[in-house]
């Protein structure tokens, strides 16, 4: 029978943590108990981008979309939605404007800005079919080049398309091919780079979750390319859906004789293995991570020689990483030319972000190149919550920077991003309001640095150690001004003497707070205050006159030190508050502030 519905279940980390997999076993026996099984289609997808609204589905063919689903909803979502047509109105996200619901997934904001390339596939096939890939046209762009392009004229696509590395440097993929092409060896490899370590990104997660077969195609398209039979994906052992998928995807290309010996009827053959990282942040280094799969700690090595000549045991090798493979199939299946027309002259196509922090609708956007750090906090990621005043967005992870209000109507892209201090990185983008202290932030990212350095060299492993033992005292009230002066010297030194990139980036979240919130920094010194309420030491909350006596403080306090009657002005006892600052969150009408205090003491 035809299936007249498809339910389509987000089967991505995110949603499968809160159950989505149970929700598809719930629809299956629900499906049974009222005789519609063979009518209606569930599939298990990639991620939809909304994971803050996860569990999500979407069901077809009018496309409504569901948020936080619980298994509990299944019973009525078949019995009034699959039975008899009628939405159930709890489930739909409301539109931020006029709080109406809205019904279907391409109505909202945070669909409509954005423009799916790498993503096409997620949220839209199930990642174990490879018949669903090879129904959107999968393997169609391999197939065509190897039976009707050089190895030379595939380049020339890549080349022409502008495709620029989506891995943090941005270098231009068709000129990296074109060197692993002319590096003379009878030996040549393939590495996608599936590390991912920024806290907080997990775009190539939810690529290689929902579109697996895209990263293998766009190997093989780089192996014939560049003369290669062999191919490695190295993924972080923490991604067990990602690996499962991928391992799963692999056997059914070679099934399909789309992976293994005379693809296509072709002499072209083309392997690709799975090698697990144990998530270290700095084996997203390629040499590092070539290093790894060779057997050896993974340390970085100075280059040149660049892998495109000496590589993964001495061989000409081609890393790439996993969103940049993602857009490889398009540029083939639609052209260079179409994907030239999209994104801004050096920066084209799209770039997918993982969107955090403070912000409303947090998940994975992607969008041309060329739109506005503005249309992304605002359109798409639905502004701030709790009408907190927008301070900052970092991008590029603790390699990054922080931009602030005054440049949010830049246009995203490589160059761009590098104007302002930051850059494009691999897509992480945390938005923060008022109630972060940027020194707090930038120690954070200092901390996850100092943590991740692999101590090769002195100027990375020592000095990024010093920089966080000032940032610690400034935080504690024990900070001077000579501290600031010295963190920048410290910073400048590391970034011009560090071996790789980790060192040579580990300071920029450092200059860029202390460059735009050198106020903030004088404030911890001068001061000895947090102007934002999250220094501990530095900290001391008061409750003022406009209190209502509404209780909330009193209730989200997570040590009871705030006392006071329903409907009278509430205290807080000194003693016993560790200054975590969720009263002043919950207060609905600013009663609760925080006041410069040294050490704990109000001044
Ligand atoms: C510390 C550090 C970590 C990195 N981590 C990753 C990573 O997780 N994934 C990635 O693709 N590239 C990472 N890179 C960049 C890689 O070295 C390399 O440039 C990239 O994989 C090349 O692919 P692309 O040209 O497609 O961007 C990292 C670089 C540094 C310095
Ligand atoms: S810069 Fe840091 S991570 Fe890179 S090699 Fe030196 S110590 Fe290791
Ligand atoms: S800052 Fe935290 S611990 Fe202190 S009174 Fe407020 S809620 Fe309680
Ligand atoms: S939340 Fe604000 S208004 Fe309510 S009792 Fe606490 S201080 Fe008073
Ligand atoms: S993981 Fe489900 S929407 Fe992202």
């Amino acid at each position: 029978m035809l299936e007249r519905i498809q339910v389509l279940i987000c089967g991505g980390t995110g949603c499968m943590s809160s159950h989505s997999k149970e929700i598809k076993q719930a629809f299956e026996e629900e499906l049974t108990n009222l005789g519609i099984k063979d009518e209606v289609g569930l599939v298990l997808t990639g991620c939809f981008g909304l994971c803050e609204r996860g569990p999500v589905i979407v069901i077809y063919p009018d496309e409504t979309f569901y948020a936080h689903v619980k298994v509990s909803d299944v019973k009525i979502i078949c019995e009034e939605h699959l039975l008899k047509g009628r939405h159930i109105d709890r489930l739909l996200v409301k539109n931020p404007l006029d709080r109406n619901k809205i019904k279907q997934m391409s109505q909202l904001t945070f669909y409509s800005k954005q423009k799916r390339i790498a993503l096409r596939n997620c949220g839209q096939i199930n990642p174990l079919d490879i018949d669903e890939y090879i129904a959107r046209d999968g393997y169609l762009a391999l197939g065509e080049a190897l039976t009707k392009m050089t190895p030379d004229q595939v380049i020339k696509e890549v080349l022409d398309s502008g495709l620029k590395g989506r891995g943090g440097g941005g270098f231009l993929t068709g000129l990296k091919w074109q060197f692993a092409a002319q590096s003379v060896s009878d030996k040549k490899y393939v590495i996608c780079n599936a590390d991912e370590g920024d806290p907080g990104a997990f775009m190539d997660r939810a690529i290689l979750e929902g579109d697996p077969h895209s990263i293998l195609e766009a190997m093989a398209l780089c192996g014939y390319a560049i003369g290669s039979d062999q191919g490695y994906i190295y993924v972080r052992a923490e991604y067990p859906v990602a690996v499962e998928r991928l391992e799963h995807a692999i056997l059914q290309a070679k099934e399909y004789q789309l992976l293994g010996d005379s693809i296509f009827g072709t002499d072209f053959s083309f392997n690709i293995d799975i090698r697990l990282g144990a998530g270290a942040f700095v084996c997203g280094e390629e040499t590092a991570l070539i290093k790894s799969i060779e057997g050896f700690r993974g340390m970085p090595v100075l280059k040149p020689p660049f892998p495109a000549k000496k590589g993964l045991w001495g061989y000409p090798t081609n890393v790439n990483n996993v969103e940049t493979l993602a857009n490889i199939p398009v540029i083939f299946l639609k052209g260079a030319d179409y994907f030239k027309s999209i994104g801004t002259e050096n920066s084209t196509g799209t770039k997918v972000f993982a969107l955090g922090g403070k912000i409303n609708n947090t998940g994975l956007v992607e969008v041309p190149m060329g739109t506005t750090l503005r249309e992304v906090v605002y359109d798409i990621g639905g502004g701030i919550p709790n009408k907190r005043k927008f301070k900052a967005i970092q991008t590029g992870g603790p390699s990054g920077g922080c931009i602030t209000e005054k440049d949010l109507d830049t246009p995203i892209d490589f160059d761009n991003l590098k104007k302002l201090g930051s850059m494009m990185g691999s897509g992480g983008m945390i938005v923060m309001d008022e109630d972060n202290c940027m020194v707090d932030v930038a120690r954070f990212y200092l901390e996850f640095t100092v943590e991740e350095s692999c101590g090769k060299c002195t100027p990375c492993r020592e000095g990024t150690k010093q920089m966080l033992d000032i940032l610690n005292r400034i935080c504690d009230g024990d900070g001077t001004l000579k501290d600031i002066d010295e963190l920048e010297k410290l910073a400048h030194m590391i970034q011009k003497t560090s071996l790789c990139g980790l060192g040579q980036t580990a300071p920029n979240p450092v200059l860029s707070t202390i460059k735009h919130f050198r106020d903030e920094y004088i404030a911890h010194v001068v001061d000895k205050a947090c102007p934002a309420g999250v220094c501990a030491e530095l900290t001391h909350f008061v409750i003022d006159d406009g209190c209502i006596g509404c209780t909330k403080c009193a209730k989200n306090c997570p040590v009871n030190a705030i006392s006071g009657w329903p409907k009278q002005i509430h205290m807080i006892d000194d003693e016993l508050c560790i200054k975590c600052g969720a009263c002043k969150k919950a207060c609905p009408v600013g009663a609760i502030t925080s006041i410069p205090s040294i050490r704990g003491e109000a001044v």
